[in-house]
Order: structure tokens, then C-alpha cells, then sequence
């Protein structure tokens, strides 16, 4: 197999306010990490970045520790509904499935719809795609999210979001975090590709739609491609994902562009994150969030921005 560029892969487990302990920053680097290396090594084989972005997003919709999948938050009326979205740089051709519920993968559901007419389906009309692909019934509730739910409940449903990860909060920590995963790959040929999967806020409106199932959220072209997480609202009044790499196909290099973008999220006073990758392999990252649970593979190393806690950050490999 010719390799015409070095592989890339950058993935995030959400963005939010610091995790508990240094212990919990373990696990989750554990977790991300692992990520990292088995889909790198898919990339190192030749997969294609779609592949990769799949298979990346499915282990982390698979870990319980996230907003996706499993794991995934309860929204205002105990149910889980989730978004995902998958974007192929190549084609530009954007596909998701909004509010699909009682599945173990969104991501598999936006990859069948890539080969679709229809690309985006919602509610009832991924529940009937469920159906006609016969996937198996599948409840990704965990007992965490349940207590989640149920002691938000008693506090009439205070917080605006819920964890970012499923760990017991100290009573002095109330602050809410902000859940999602998402994956961004380079392939071996030079093909770029976005894939982003969410529970949603935790504790929403019946019927509220994600950022992470629109362009806003989860955006590739040829030259770039972007996962946000954070507030769904701040990212969808940003347009961020499109804001930047609009700004890298008008010739800023996408350091630039994730400059430019994050600055002016801070200025509007947004709660997000993003992380990204250009058709050159320069790996970025940005957040105005306290953390970003994000993990990348460079060619050589495993890196991650999970210490880096200074707010309104950008980051580049
Ligand atoms: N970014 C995830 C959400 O707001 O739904």
C-alpha cells in the first residue's frame, strides 16, 4: 500500500470544568488513549479515515464513562435520546441521525445514511431506519446516569448540562460540565473525516436538537476537518466547526483559523471546544472551557490536552 501522507487521528471525550481528582484524569486518559491506539493502528493498516472515525466513535460510545452511547445523559423527561454525525472531507457530504433512541452505535446509523438521499433523520424516522436495518433494541442507560437523573430531579432540574463523564461529584462541585465524543482522522490518503456523537445537555426539553447532528458540530472539507463539543447552543451561534475551516480553505492556516475562532468565542463568551486536523496533518485543538478531554496520535506519539487548564486555549502538533 502507497502512503501518500502520514496518518493523523485526534479524538475528544468532551469539554467541561476539571475532572474530579487526578484519578479521574487517569482513567480517562486511560480510556482515551486506548482509543487512540487502536484506531491509529487501523489507520497504519490502511483504513480509511471514515473507518476510522467509525470505529473510533463506537468504542466511545461503548465506554460508559461518556456522553454517547452508553453512558449517554437522561434528558428533562428520564429518556435518552442521542445525535451523531459523520462527515467525509472527500465527498463533503454530511450525514446524522437526530434523537435516535434504543441503539447501541448513532454513529453506525449516520454512516448508512452517508450512502443515502436522505442524510439527516430525526425521531420517529430513525426509529423506522432502526427498524428496516433491523438493528437490535439495545438500552444504553448506566445506573450512574440514572442517579444523575433522579438527584436532579429532587433539585428541580438546576443545572444547565449534565457531567461530561459519569463520576460521583463532590457536594462542592456543582458546576455543570459538558458532555460529547468525536473523532477527526487523516488517512494514509490524504482523505479527511469527521464523525461526533452525544447524549445531548442532560436534562433537556423533549424535541431539543444537538449541535453535534448539525454542520455546526461536526464539519470536513478537503482542506480541514472539526469535532466540537460543549454548550450545543454556543457552538450552533458560532457555526464553529464551518467558521474555521471556511477560514482554512480562504488560506489561513488552520492554527490561525482555530486562533481567530476561539478568540472570538471568548469574546461572545461561549462554553465550547473543538478539535481538529488539516489535509497538511497539523493536529489543533481549542477551548474556552476549563478542560478539553482530548487525545491525539502524531506519527510518533500519543499526546493529550487533559492537564492544560488555563481557559481559552489553542493548542497545534
Ligand atoms: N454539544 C452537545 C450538546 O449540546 O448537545
Amino acid at each position: 500500500m502507497n502512503f501518500k501522507v502520514q496518518p493523523k487521528l485526534i479524538i475528544h471525550g468532551g469539554a467541561g470544568s476539571s475532572l474530579k481528582d487526578k484519578g479521574g484524569v487517569e482513567t480517562v486518559r486511560r480510556s482515551l488513549h486506548k482509543v487512540v491506539e487502536e484506531v491509529y493502528s487501523l489507520l497504519m493498516s490502511a483504513g480509511s479515515a471514515t473507518e476510522a472515525v467509525v470505529k473510533g466513535c463506537q468504542m466511545l460510545e461503548d465506554n460508559p464513562c461518556f456522553n454517547a452511547g452508553t453512558g449517554s445523559v437522561l434528558q428533562s423527561d428520564g429518556q435518552i435520546r442521542m445525535s451523531a454525525a459523520l462527515m467525509d472531507g472527500t465527498t463533503q457530504s454530511f450525514s446524522g441521525v437526530i434523537n435516535i433512541t434504543r441503539v447501541q452505535h448513532p454513529i453506525d446509523f449516520a454512516q448508512v445514511l452517508q450512502g443515502s438521499t436522505d442524510r439527516v433523520v430525526s425521531d420517529y424516522g430513525a426509529a423506522e431506519l432502526a427498524r428496516e436495518l433491523q438493528v437490535p433494541s439495545y438500552n444504553p442507560l448506566t445506573d450512574m446516569r440514572l442517579q444523575e437523573w433522579l438527584q436532579e430531579r429532587q433539585d428541580n432540574f438546576n443545572k444547565t448540562m449534565a457531567g461530561v463523564v459519569a463520576q460521583k461529584e463532590p457536594e462542592s462541585n456543582s458546576s455543570a460540565r459538558r458532555g460529547t465524543i468525536g473523532v477527526v482522522a487523516l488517512d494514509s490518503q490524504g482523505n479527511l473525516c469527521a464523525g461526533t456523537s452525544t447524549g445531548g445537555k442532560g436534562f433537556e426539553r423533549i424535541g431539543r436538537v444537538s449541535d453535534s447532528a448539525m454542520p455546526a458540530g461536526n464539519y470536513a472539507t478537503k482542506d480541514a476537518a472539526v469535532s466540537c463539543t460543549g454548550i450545543g447552543e454556543d457552538i450552533i451561534d458560532e457555526c464553529l466547526a464551518p467558521r474555521i475551516i471556511v477560514r482554512v480553505g480562504d488560506g489561513m492556516t488552520l492554527l490561525d483559523a482555530m486562533q481567530r475562532s476561539f478568540v472570538e468565542s471568548q469574546e461572545n463568551k461561549r462554553d465550547l471546544g473543538a478539535i481538529a486536523l488539516d489535509a497538511k496533518g497539523t493536529i489543533a485543538w481549542g477551548k474556552t472551557s476549563q478542560i478539553l478531554l482530548a487525545a491525539y496520535h502524531d506519527g510518533e506519539n500519543i499526546g493529550d490536552t487533559l492537564e492544560v487548564s488555563e481557559q481559552m486555549q489553542i493548542g497545534c502538533v
